[in-house]
């Protein structure tokens, strides 16, 4: 299977003139998702571009808080609902910190979508297994609500999500839906429970193990943390996964977003432009000290 790296002409409304001029966007709504993960429902300032712009599942875009800097996050809402796009962001320095402290009606910079997406057509027809791990089910949840949107051309599906702890779980209304839905195996884990949690206590891979889902015409995809992507990795080979059939998200430190600067390589490998999606073949080959 290989994911394809190349893009329409009408993917983006940043083609032409300065690509490093961000679109002026209104946030709509804030939530707070965990003590330090919110998501931002945003749009487009100016009509007309909201009404060219166009992206798929996977991609992502490069964010800005005017006068303090830019950042790179996924797009976690999905193309089929365009009335308003989201991103959710765990703070962990400086940009991020300033973009907790945005409020309704405030504006921000965004630049994109960049990278390349999930491969829809590749995935059509078959089950799929969602594996997501704590703010990695922000790119997951883009593409599950559009595999969900277009149901019908879909087998069976699994969505396994973990956090540390009850408290760490985001997007609580979206695995309330999925639990809910007849047409979705929702499972849901934490690494420790609290006096609260009746659910499931456990870390992914061996949930994932126990779950046991077939590999036969199955599609895995996962996004999280690199040491529950190395030992999910492990598990779904146990489970009879070959390389061509699981999917994954890698996060490097980026700057351009667009293949200039050099910061986000591995190798001859540009995260940015050549990723953030790749097959597991693709990521044996290039990070086999990390996974
Ligand atoms: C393709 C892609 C998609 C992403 N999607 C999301 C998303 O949906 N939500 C989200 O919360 N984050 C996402 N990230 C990570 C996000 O870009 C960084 O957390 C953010 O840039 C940190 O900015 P900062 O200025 O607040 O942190 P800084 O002040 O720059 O750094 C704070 C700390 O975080 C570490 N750090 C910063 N960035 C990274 C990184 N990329 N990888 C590992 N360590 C890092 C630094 O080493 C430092 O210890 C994504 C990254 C990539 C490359
Ligand atoms: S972020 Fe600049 S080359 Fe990838």
């Amino acid at each position: 299977m290989i994911v394809e790296a190349k893009k329409d002409k009408n993917d983006s409304v940043m083609e032409e003139g300065n690509v490093y001029v961000p679109h002026v966007m209104r946030i709509e709504k804030v939530i707070q998702e965990t003590q330090n993960i919110k998501t931002f429902h945003f749009n487009f300032k100016d009509e007309t571009q909201k009404a060219q712009f166009g992206f798929k599942s996977g991609q992502f875009a490069e964010y800005s808080v005017f006068g303090i800097g830019e950042a790179t996050f996924c797009i976690s809402s999905s193309p089929t609902r365009m009335d308003h796009l989201e991103f959710s962001v765990m703070k962990v320095g400086k940009v991020t910190q300033a973009i907790h402290e945005l409020q309704e009606g405030d504006e921000i910079g965004f630049r994109g979508p960049y990278g390349n997406w999930f491969p829809l057509d590749l995935i059509q027809g078959k089950n799929l297994v969602f594996v997501g791990g704590g703010i990695g089910l922000a790119p997951l949840r883009s593409l599950i609500w559009n595999v969900l949107d277009n149901r019908n051309i879909y087998k069976d599906i699994v969505i396994l999500y973990g956090a540390r702890s009850p408290a760490d779980l985001s997007f609580k209304y979206d695995l309330e839906a999925w639990e809910k839905d007849d047409r979705v195996n929702m499972y849901t884990t934490v690494d420790r429970g609290d006096d609260s949690w009746t659910g499931r206590v456990g870390l992914i891979p061996p949930v994932l193990e126990e779950i046991s889902p077939s590999p036969e015409n199955t599609v895995a995809i996962t996004c999280g943390p690199p040491i529950m992507i190395k030992f999910t990795l492990q598990s779904l080979e146990k489970l009879g996964f070959t390389n061509d059939q699981i999917i994954t998200t890698l996060e490097m430190r980026m700057k351009c977003g667009i293949g200039k600067c050099g910061r986000c390589n591995i190798g001859n490998i540009y995260v940015c432009k050549d990723g953030p999606v790749f097959t597991c073949d693709q990521i044996r080959n290039f990070l086999s000290d990390e996974f």
